[in-house]
């Protein structure tokens, strides 16, 4: 299965991708996470990217593309992929079907996160994340055991340099912007299905296991 999580930002693409990669036993294809990396190796690609990100916008079309062209083609996404925060635009939804047709191979299914942006602002102003293991926190409806630091490796917890209010109000309209459109794109191709992301994450994920077998 090649399924997209498709949302705005903060509204739990990441935490779901994470759960359905342990029961689904498909990679999750993160390029927010593959361009962090990048950033965090001093790699030129990464110091290109963090312009963008620090300001909320989107990294250049060709970029991702080439990561996600490069990340596909390896073994472990033989039997399919989540793909969280990828394709952001009309042309990156273009261009995944063409290098997924060029393999007889297509997005089986777009799953939609639907929720407000005044409860996007919370949810990402709160968060903290673990550098080491990656595990995700947030403040007042998660908290970490001790302050600052990660229940499940003990390693320190960081706000991300894109989770300042202001930053993250930008990132709001790019998404209205650039990516919203993607909803018509795949409405039309009847491959989209909408979950009401404002509900507690167990829910959420309840929602997302039965729209995947619907
Ligand atoms: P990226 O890393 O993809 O960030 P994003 O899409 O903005 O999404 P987030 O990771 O912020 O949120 P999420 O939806 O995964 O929510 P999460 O589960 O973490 O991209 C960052 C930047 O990289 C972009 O701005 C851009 O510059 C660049 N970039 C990346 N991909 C690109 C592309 N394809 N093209 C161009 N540029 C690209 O949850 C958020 C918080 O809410 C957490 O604290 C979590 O614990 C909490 N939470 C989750 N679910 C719930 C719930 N149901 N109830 C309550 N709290 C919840």
């Amino acid at each position: 299965m090649i399924l997209i999580l498709l949302g705005p930002p903060g509204s739990g693409k990441g935490t779901q991708a994470k759960r359905l990669v342990a029961e689904q036993g498909l990679p999750q294809l993160s390029t927010g996470d593959m361009l962090r990396t990048a950033i965090s190796k001093g790699t030129e690609l990464g110091f290109k990217a963090k312009s963008f990100m620090d300001k909320g916008a989107l990294v250049p079309d060709d970029v991702v593309v080439g990561l996600i062209s490069e990340r596909i083609r390896q073994v472990d996404c033989s039997k399919g992929f989540i793909l969280d925060g990828f394709p952001r635009t009309i042309p990156q939804a273009d261009a995944l079907d063409e290098m997924l047709k060029a393999n007889g191979r297509q997005v089986d299914r777009v799953v939609l996160f639907d929720i407000q942006d005044a409860e996007l602002v919370s949810r990402l102003s709160q968060r903290r994340t673990c550098l080491k293991c990656g595990a995700m926190y947030h403040l007042t409806a998660l908290p970490p055991k001790a302050a600052e630091v990660c229940d499940q490796c003990g390693s320190s917890l960081i706000q991300r340099d894109d989770d300042r209010e202001e930053v993250i109000h930008n990132r709001l309209k790019v998404y209205h912007r650039e990516t919203a459109p993607l909803i018509g794109y795949y409405r039309s191709q009847n491959k989209l299905q909408v979950i009401d992301a404002s509900l507690p994450s167990d829910v959420v994920t309840e929602k997302l296991a039965k729209a995947l077998v619907s």
